[in-house]
């Protein structure tokens, strides 16, 4: 399967093209697993104390439900609690009050079952490309030969093939994405949370990922909460679009997107009449909020 766009780009660059599960020799992903990693928050908020020493809510009262395999975007205006969200359901942080529950247990600690993939590379610099990978499973005590299999089957996978003895400051930033979400899928996580994952890539990196990400989604079909400012790339990839509203953040409004699955390349959906029609909905409750959070942070200003 050949999904993305290659037109000017160098003819090293890895293409993405992705083998089927049938394909690939390690371990293949199976399309009809069923996860239960239904995320629910009821009632959470959460408060920080300001470098003043001054206790303030980031988060209001959010309550939202994301259901098994379901790929849910959250946008919202900057500094309205979406990372804040993240780090709840990933067990990194604890609510102020309310509840967190993922595949119906509280959250307490790191969710088991869950792979990160945050805007900044989590890659170990002095780890070549491959051990990088294999680190997951490792980990998880599984043989280094065995887990370096599975990493080379994973590179593969996300066209890195070819690089394994490379370390992460030999790629390019689109490359290191690539071994990021290879890492974070290899030990086939039934939860994937994503932090603004393409937010630093150029605009045709940032495609051609998003149709990786899609493909490699289709084939396991984790739960997965994908933050992002890029209100295109939300309505592209997703299930259903949450809009945030500006600090305290709380669900302003959850938009599902009814575009047909598969997708197909995201740089082509965006010209279709209902991707159109979905944006301009969603644009105007995001709006408002984005307008909020800017007047707000002119207001702070000395
Ligand atoms: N550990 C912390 N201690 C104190 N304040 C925090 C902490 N983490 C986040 N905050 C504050 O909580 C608010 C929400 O932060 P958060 O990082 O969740 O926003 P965000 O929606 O992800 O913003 P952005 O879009 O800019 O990434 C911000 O005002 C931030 O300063
Ligand atoms: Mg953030």
């Amino acid at each position: 399967m050949v999904v993305g766009i290659t037109e000017g780009l160098p003819e090293d660059y890895p293409v993405t093209t992705m083998p089927s599960a049938a394909e690939t020799t390690a371990d293949p992903p199976v399309a009809t697993r069923t996860h239960d990693s239904r995320i629910e928050l009821s009632g959470v908020t959460k408060r920080f104390t300001s470098p003043k020493g001054e206790a303030f809510t980031a988060l209001n009262d959010v309550n939202l439900t994301i259901e098994p395999g379901q790929f849910c975007a959250i946008v919202g205006p900057t500094g309205c609690g979406k990372s804040t969200t993240l780090s709840l359901v990933s067990g990194l942080d604890k609510p102020t009050s309310g509840s967190v529950r993922v595949a119906g247990r509280e959250v307490s600690g790191i969710t088991p079952g869950t792979g990160f993939m945050f805007q900044l590379d989590a890659l170990l610099p002095w780890k070549s490309v491959l051990d990088n990978v294999a680190l997951g499973p490792v980990l998880a005590h599984t043989a280094k030969r065995r887990a370096q299999q599975r990493a080379r089957d994973w590179l593969r996978r996300v066209g890195l093939a070819g690089f394994e003895s490379h370390y992460p400051h030999q790629l390019s930033g689109g490359m290191r994405k690539r071994a990021s979400l290879a890492a974070a899928l290899i030990n086939e996580p039934s939860l994937l949370l994503m932090d603004e994952p393409f937010g630093a890539l150029d605009v045709q990196t940032k495609a051609i990922m998003s149709n990786e990400l899609l493909g490699l989604w289709e084939q396991t079909r984790p739960t997965v909460l994908f933050i992002t400012h890029d209100l295109e790339e939300a309505i592209a990839l997703a299930d259903v679009v949450v809009v945030m509203t500006a600090r305290p953040g709380t669900v302003k409004d959850v938009y599902e997107i009814d575009l047909p699955r598969p997708r197909g390349a995201v740089q082509e959906i965006r010209f279709q009449p209902r991707f159109l029609e979905l944006h301009h909905q969603i644009w105007q409750s995001l709006r408002d909020e984005v307008e909020t959070a800017y007047a707000s942070t002119r207001e702070a200003r000395p």
